[in-house]
């Protein structure tokens, strides 16, 4: 996951209250790079539980807790919709899971099952709704996000659930207390990993039909999108990183 999305994350996490102390339930942790930067927040009094339905990505992210030493963050694999029998929360947090749930209302129910009243549920989602490019188009960029975007979308996922996101919360009976939205931008001086990104997701785009290795040309297209930003000068905003939070 890149840092500027990371460092989104971990605002939103801090703005929203989490601190020394509490017990915090992060669903659909995946590698755990959420639940270790809530392990960071709530400290060594606190408690963070990682929960995933994917046995490979927890045993990265409980390498990764124990290489940073942390003795307050667990892992388990468990269905969001088995967030009940987990204990008791002071929060409950999310980040890029709510897209790939068949009915985000009820997972939200599902998931904050455990929280306690006035404890505080955070989520932060993605949207792809297309930015149009202001001061000239930029056809690789929108070209190489749209691989991806379709190609989540043919696998099930909602990639507008950022646009979604507050009244998806506030329909699950939190009450919302705070919305924002932030963009990727890129410039000629400040990348993204975009084709990172493609080069991870490449064998589901061909998988998918999206478009062939040929097309994507994946060794050389982290040039070619730098070359596209730096002939035009222009600014780049590659989607929409939506976090909310609301209490119980
Ligand atoms: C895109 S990854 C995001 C991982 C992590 N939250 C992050 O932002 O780094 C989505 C994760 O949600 C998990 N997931 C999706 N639906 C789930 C469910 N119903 N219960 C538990 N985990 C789920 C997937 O297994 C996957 O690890």
């Amino acid at each position: 996951m890149p840092n500027v999305v990371d460092a989104m994350t971990e605002r939103l996490l801090a703005d929203a209250g989490l601190r020394t102390g509490m017990r915090v339930l992060n669903v659909g942790c995946g590698s755990g790079f959420v639940s270790l930067m809530a392990a960071r927040l709530v400290g060594e009094s606190g408690q963070v539980l990682g929960i995933d339905r994917s046995a490979a990505p927890l045993k990265t992210a409980e390498e990764l807790a124990a290489r940073e030493g942390l003795s307050n963050t667990r892992f388990e694999r468990r269905d969001l919709a088995d967030a009940g029998g987990a204990g008791e929360f002071d929060a409950v947090i999310g980040r890029r899971v709510l897209l790939y749930q068949p009915d985000p209302v009820k997972a939200i129910r599902q998931a904050i099952a455990p929280l306690r009243r006035g404890g505080i549920a955070v989520f932060q989602e993605h949207d792809a709704t297309p930015l149009s490019p202001w001061q000239v188009p930029l056809p690789l960029h929108q070209q190489a996000h749209q691989w991806l975007w379709d190609t989540v979308t043919r696998e099930g996922a909602n990639m507008h659930m950022g646009y979604e996101l507050a009244g998806t919360v506030s329909k699950a009976g939190l009450t919302l207390q705070h919305v924002r939205a932030e963009a990727i931008v890129q410039t000629p001086e400040i990348s993204y990993p975009t084709h990172e990104i493609v080069r991870a997701v490449l064998p589901r785009i061909v998988q998918e039909s999206i478009a062939t290795e040929e097309q994507v040309d994946i060794d050389t297209l982290g040039d070619r999108l730098r070359e596209e930003r730096v002939r035009t000068g222009a600014t780049y905003l590659g989607e929409l990183v939506f976090g909310v939070w609301g209490t119980k």
